[in-house]
């Protein structure tokens, strides 16, 4: 019984119309990826720090109890080494930043590149079961 009511409770807050904050938050590195693409190319490399900074703490709402649980339910034991590929990205952004500060393009473009494949990583690993997980 307090199982269903459970259920009920939380039902509502993840329906499938409403975006889940993960989603937000990846079209958001979308963004940033292209900005930082756009400096690249301009040599524009503040441009490029800024746009690298910004992959480490995109801007999102907070998740609602029910998409917390919901992802917890997800990704179950597994959570650590989704916040160790999370953690990868957040670390290869920061050396990003770090290399476009001296100029350098094609150490810049390196540095892009490994963080790319730390999109890359994760996405191998988890989109696909998130989206059978989630029906999407
Ligand atoms: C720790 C895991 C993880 C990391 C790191 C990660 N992503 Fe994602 N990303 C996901 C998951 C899970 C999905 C699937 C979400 C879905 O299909 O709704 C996704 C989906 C996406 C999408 C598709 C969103 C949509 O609207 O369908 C884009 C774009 C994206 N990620 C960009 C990025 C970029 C750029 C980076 C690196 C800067 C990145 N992601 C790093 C887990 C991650």
């Amino acid at each position: 019984m307090a199982f269903t009511m459970m259920f009920i409770v939380i039902q509502p807050s993840v329906s499938a119309a409403e975006e889940m904050v993960l989603e937000k938050v990846m079209k958001e590195q979308a963004k940033n990826m292209r900005r930082i693409a756009g400096g690249i190319a301009r040599e524009d490399y503040e441009q490029v720090v800024r746009a690298s900074l910004a992959v480490i703490d995109p801007p999102h709402p907070s998740s609602t109890l029910g998409e917390k649980l919901k992802l917890m339910g997800f990704l179950g034991t597994d959570i650590g080494r989704f916040k160790e590929l999370d953690g990868n990205t957040k670390e290869r952004a920061a050396a990003l930043a770090k290399t476009a500060r001296s100029q350098n393009g094609e150490a810049t473009i390196a540095a892009f590149q490994r963080l790319q494949m730390s999109c890359l990583a994760c996405h191998s690993e988890f989109r696909k079961s998130f989206q059978d997980y989630f029906n999407h």
